[in-house]
């Protein structure tokens, strides 16, 4: 089964308590999901390789470690998962951007894709998909369907926050797949919202509400 990484750092959940108030506005709203996105990369990539490299410091001659050259793609699902992007690829400036389209039906809750464009390499790639919400998990399980569509072996998912039914979803759909999220909230309302959860991520982020 994948793995289920809960980011309990202090950083992190103190950032999301503010996400949680009603009363943050967007511009600390945005700027805040990027920096959990940025924090959460950086346990999310703690796994990358490493290789040996010798340099010279104006000191000595030494080995260091430097990235073996693994190639990242960072997979945001539209809209709301673009709040976490630019601070991602701050930090792995090599990473490519690969996107999909996902809304979710507000009858049925199922997802409906209407846009994708991944990097023509994408099947050789280190995939992170990136979407602050984790609810039904249908559209986390069917990002991830598309995208092994593409031939990619090596897929990680991470969300700001989810809730049991969305994990189990990914775990039973994906068990290949690595999960991180900062916090799994009790359940989902009968509008499949996460409770307490934050509300809807892609409003808050755009302001389109
Ligand atoms: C939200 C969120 C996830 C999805 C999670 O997007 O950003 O993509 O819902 O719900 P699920 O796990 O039940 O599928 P939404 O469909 O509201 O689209 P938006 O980002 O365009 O607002
Ligand atoms: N999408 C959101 O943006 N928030 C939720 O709580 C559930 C789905």
């Amino acid at each position: 089964m994948g793995e289920l990484h809960v980011l309990d750092h202090p950083l992190i959940q103190h950032k999301l308590s503010i996400l949680r108030d009603k009363n943050t506005g967007v511009k600390e709203f945005r700027e805040i999901i990027g920096e959990i996105a940025a924090l959460m990369c950086y346990e999310a990539t703690r796994d990358l390789p490493l290789e040996n490299v010798t340099i010279e410091t104006p000191v000595a001659v030494g080995t260091f470690k430097r990235l073996a050259g693994k190639k990242v793609a960072i997979v945001p699902i539209l809209r709301a998962g673009l709040g976490m992007v630019d601070t991602i690829i701050d930090l792995i400036p090599s990473a490519k951007v690969g996107h999909i389209g996902l809304y979710r039906d507000p009858e049925t809750h199922n997802p409906v894709e209407y846009y994708c464009k991944m990097p023509p390499d994408i099947s050789e790639r280190e995939v992170i998909i990136v979407d602050p919400m984790l609810a039904t998990g249908g559209s986390a399980s069917a990002a991830i369907t598309f995208i092994k569509g593409y031939g990619c072996k090596n897929i990680k998912l991470m969300n700001i926050i989810g809730c049991p039914e969305g994990v189990e979803v990914i775990q039973r759909d994906h068990p290949d797949v690595d999960l991180y999220v900062a916090a799994v909230d009790e359940r989902l309302n009968e509008n499949k919202y996460i409770v307490p959860g934050l509300g809807d991520a892609g409003d808050r982020i755009f302001g389109t509400k």
